[in-house]
């Protein structure tokens, strides 16, 4: 964990030595953000789309280059900058390489009476190389149980023209839209610092995309979030922020994560 630019810290790294990159960087909300002590970061770009596209630029193509050949990146982005990034994004990694365009759905916030609240995030997946990349399918919530029947052990299923269709008992897998709670105001996963991101966020793309004992790496830090739940889940990482508070909250907040004592494989 280190503080300096992204590009520079990327910059010092090897080719190929990233299995998971996850960015989330400032979203061009043209403002300060900053917690009650004072501001944190500058979101502010005078020079609009064509200032915001030049800083993200050499910043992807660092993520490209240092991917393993089965390494992903996930890119978190809003509403504001998602469909000129995608542009962006695709001409870099290659639209062949584009896995998913996933909706972060969350409910908490304000509400607008002037247009529908806005409520999701987006993230982009991109491959190195599609084919080769790390890919875990996780399981989450349950199936419909309207029209099921059981067999003789109890196990539920459908009948279905190819016969018997029975369900995983983990629940279903995840698709591209994921229901997942924003950080409430009383969270005990709060460190305060500004667009902190939930861990159970980080812990399925984690767990999607990454073995244990692999590398993940955010070079756009804020609090840590990626940082500790990977080192929570058994993985190595690496990440940096320019912002100072960022760093004395990242290192304080890792002190706090045992470190994984899992086996192997998760
Ligand atoms: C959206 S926040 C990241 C929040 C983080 N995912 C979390 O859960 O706390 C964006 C971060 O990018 C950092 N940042 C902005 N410009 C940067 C740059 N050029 N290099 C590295 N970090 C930068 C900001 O200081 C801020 O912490």
């Amino acid at each position: 964990m280190c503080l300096g630019d992204a590009l520079t810290v990327m910059r010092s790294q090897d080719d190929t030595s990233c299995d998971l990159i996850y960015l989330d960087p400032p979203f061009m909300t043209q403002r300060v953000q900053a917690t009650q002590a004072g501001a944190v970061f500058d979101d502010r770009w005078p020079g609009g789309f064509r200032e915001y596209l030049a800083f993200l630029r050499p910043r992807l193509e660092q993520a490209r280059r240092l991917l393993a050949q089965s390494g992903s990146l996930y890119l978190h982005l809003d509403w504001r900058t998602v469909h000129y990034v995608k542009c962006l994004a695709d001409e870099i990694f290659g639209i062949e390489n584009f896995l998913n365009e996933i909706v972060w759905s969350y409910r908490t916030g304000g509400r607008s009476d002037r247009w529908f609240a806005r409520k999701h995030d987006t993230l982009l997946l991109y491959a190195k190389q599609a084919g080769r990349h790390v890919f875990h399918v996780q399981r989450n919530g349950s199936f419909r149980t309207d029209g099921l029947l059981y067999d003789d052990t109890g196990r539920p299923y459908k009948k279905t023209r190819k016969g018997r269709l029975y369900f995983h008992p983990d629940g279903p897998a995840c698709t591209d839209v994921w229901e997942i709670p924003f950080l409430s105001t009383v969270s005990c996963e709060r460190t305060g610092y500004p667009a902190q991101k939930p861990e159970a966020l980080l812990e399925r793309i984690i767990r999607t995309s990454t073995d244990p004992g692999q590398l993940v790496a955010d070079f756009f830090c804020g609090s840590g979030t990626t940082l500790a739940v990977a080192k929570r889940l058994g993985r190595r990482y690496f990440g940096c922020d320019v912002s100072h508070e960022a760093v004395t909250v990242t290192r304080q907040r890792l002190r706090s994560v045992p470190a994984c004592k899992r086996p192997a494989a998760d």
